[in-house]
């Protein structure tokens, strides 16, 4: 009996320390890497930790670029879906997998095919930390630098679904003529495997674009939010980093901008100011005051951007869904703020804001 668990678990183990996760597009740099190309285990789906710059950079797969004109397409004011599989045979492109088509035929949405959810890193839905997409307006992957990537999309239900969106920022602007790049950076919570980093780098490009105004530069996100496990109670707004933020370089022997320990990884969700779906306020002109973060700051004031936004009625959801946001980090459990979810439904039309807390008192007096 102790010998047939023993085969059972060490039948297992392989599986699970192989799977993990990758975002898989033909855009991707590493997109046909298998087990045997390098002189070890770098295919996309392998975490990446404790690693000199040039092997966890855009997953050391720079000289396996994709095809040249194939673009990850990113529609302003829309959802890309993306892949994202622990094999290549679980995705669209299983027929050029070492292993041929692995997919769930019970659920094309299965992310790891035959594994448990933790060969993906989390016990469950309520455990996932998010991940996210970030863009550089370059199409030259040897000149872009880690300080020139800005996340621009989050989906804090990741990984968990085969497809997922990521909503694209009505106001991206175009790419230059060699398209852009873009990245997928992922970090697990603590609880369901170590502490470890993912990056797949691909050619990206920004579609329907109808602004041109350029994203600022990004800064290094700040843990600002509540954080039940290391007893921090409260949100701290003034603490955040707004606007354009830099993904997360962390747990590498080189070139980090976050210095999190083993059981504080940092992770693509509120408590690093990274809200679920588009980051609409990543533009040069998206505040009109925008301190430096510290506990004691004052908060920043969003600029009136409505007039850049007249041009497509399309783009106004998102609009007043950063204005959602902003309210709710700032009056979280303020009547303010349960007056204006409750008014939600009714709004027809973008308002005047200038600073969120007057957003919220207009809110509710214009009832
Ligand atoms: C895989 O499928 C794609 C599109 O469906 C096709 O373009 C490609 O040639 C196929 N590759 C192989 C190795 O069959
Ligand atoms: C995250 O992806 C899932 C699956 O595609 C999707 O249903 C959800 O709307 C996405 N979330 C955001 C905020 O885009
Ligand atoms: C990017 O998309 C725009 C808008 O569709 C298009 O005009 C441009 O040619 C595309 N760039 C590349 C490199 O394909
Ligand atoms: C503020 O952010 C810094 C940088 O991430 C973090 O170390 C610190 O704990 C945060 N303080 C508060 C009170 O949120
Ligand atoms: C804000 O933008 C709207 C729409 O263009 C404009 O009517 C309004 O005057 C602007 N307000 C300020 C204070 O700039
Ligand atoms: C907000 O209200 C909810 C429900 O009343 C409560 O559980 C939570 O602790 C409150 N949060 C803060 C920060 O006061």
């Amino acid at each position: 009996m102790l010998a047939r668990l023993f085969l059972i678990t060490s039948f297992f183990l392989p599986l699970l320390v192989s799977a993990h996760s990758a975002f898989w597009h033909p855009s991707m740099f590493g997109f046909d890497v298998v087990a045997e190309t390098f002189d070890y285990d770098n295919r996309p789906v392998v975490p990446i930790k404790n690693m000199e710059f040039n092997k966890w950079w855009f997953h050391n797969h720079l000289d396996h670029p994709p095809q040249p004109g194939v673009f990850f397409e990113l529609p302003a004011g829309q959802a890309a879906t993306a892949e994202i599989a622990c094999n290549k045979g679980a995705t669209s492109y299983f027929n050029s997998s070492e292993g041929g088509d692995i997919r769930d035929p019970n659920n094309p949405n299965n992310v790891c095919p035959n594994s448990p959810t933790t060969a993906y890193h989390t016990n469950g839905l309520d455990d996932v930390a998010g991940c996210a997409l970030a863009i550089s307006y370059t199409s030259d992957e040897r000149a872009i630098q880690p300080k020139d990537f800005t996340v621009f999309s989050v989906n804090q239900t990741c990984v968990w679904t085969r497809f997922t969106d990521f909503h694209v920022p009505a106001r991206m602007p175009a790419c230059p003529p060699g398209g852009c790049l873009c990245a997928f950076f992922w970090v697990h919570n603590a609880d369901s495997g170590g502490e470890e980093n993912y990056m797949n780098g691909f050619r990206c490009n920004v579609t329907g674009s109808v602004s041109d105004v350029p994203l600022a530069t990004p800064k290094v996100p700040r843990r600002c939010g509540s954080d039940d496990a290391n007893r921090k109670a409260f949100d701290v707004p003034s603490n955040c980093t707004y606007s354009a933020k830099q993904p997360f370089y962390w747990f590498n022997n080189e070139r980090n901008n976050m210095f999190e320990g083993d059981y504080s990884p940092p992770t693509y969700g509120d408590r690093y100011n990274f809200l679920d779906g588009a980051q609409d306020d990543i533009f040069e002109d998206s505040y009109d005051d925008l301190p430096d973060p510290s506990p004691t700051s004052a908060l920043p004031i969003l600029s009136n951007i409505t007039d850049q936004l007249t041009a497509s009625l399309s783009n106004l959801p998102s609009l007043l869904d950063l204005t959602d946001s902003l309210a709710r980090r700032n009056f979280d459990n303020s009547t303010e703020y349960r007056a204006l979810v409750t008014s939600r439904e009714r709004r027809r039309r973008p308002r005047r804001y200038s600073t969120p807390s007057r957003l919220a008192h207009s809110q509710v007096v214009s009832k």
